[in-house]
């Protein structure tokens, strides 16, 4: 799809990734974007337009939806990372955390937008996935599980959408040089490059 002119919607846009999206965007030619943020009052950039949406929120998706009826470009990138192995003391209270954020809260976005973006004419989505999405490290086993629900629903996504135009991207990047990752050491790709590519895929 054309990034150029669309109108975008960027969950967790506040910082890291999400920012750099809202970045790219812009610079991409983006008519308007939406940052989705669980602190509009902290969004200080006058050319995105803040919207309060906590994707574990079921209530304030279906009000955004409602907002930004106008979307054509869907990035998920919204994410949380506990860092815990598997079988480590608190993995399911970790894991359930994770879930509603990575997972719940990506298909519930992704299942408010499909209608949307069908009437926009079908646009895209963008999942930032991992590729944990494909592997698993153990020291964050499970947000690599989340990860890896993700893409299955990120493909499940692509097929059923297929008939309505919206193109579905997964994103599998490594290491990324924000606040998820500070505690990593070693190379770490920059968020700026990992939004410029994932919309250079879209544009394919
Ligand atoms: N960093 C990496 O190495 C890496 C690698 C591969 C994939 N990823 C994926 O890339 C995406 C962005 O990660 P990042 O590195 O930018 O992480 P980050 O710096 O920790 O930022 C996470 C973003 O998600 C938002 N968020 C968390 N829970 C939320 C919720 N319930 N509702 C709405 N927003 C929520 C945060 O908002 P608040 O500021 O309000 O907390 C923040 O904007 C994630 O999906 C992550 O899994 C990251």
């Amino acid at each position: 799809m054309e990034i150029r002119n669309c109108t975008a919607l960027v969950t967790g846009a506040n910082r890291g990734v999400g920012f750099a999206f809202t970045q790219a965007l812009l610079e991409t030619g983006a008519k308007k974007v939406y940052a989705g943020v669980r602190q509009p009052a902290a969004i200080a950039d006058p050319r995105v337009v803040p919207v309060l949406l906590d994707v574990t929120s079921a209530k304030d998706i279906e009000r955004v939806a409602a907002q930004c009826a106008d979307v054509d470009l869907l990035v998920n990138n919204a994410g949380v990372m506990l860092s815990k192995p598997a079988l480590a003391d608190g993995a399911v209270t970790a894991f359930r955390s994770e879930l509603e954020v990575n997972v719940l809260g990506l298909l519930q976005m992704m299942q408010a937008f499909a209608p949307v973006l069908s009437r926009n004419g079908g646009g895209g989505i963008v999942n930032m996935l991992s590729v944990v999405s494909l592997y698993i490290y153990p020291f964050n086993g499970t947000y690599g599980a989340t990860k890896h629900a993700a893409k299955a629903l990120t493909d499940a996504a692509r097929v059923q959408l297929r008939a309505q135009g919206t193109h579905v991207l997964g994103v599998y990047a490594g290491f990324i040089d924000t606040d998820m990752a500070a505690d990593v050491e070693g190379a770490k790709t920059s968020p700026a490059q990992v939004a410029a590519r994932a919309l250079e895929g879209m544009r394919q």
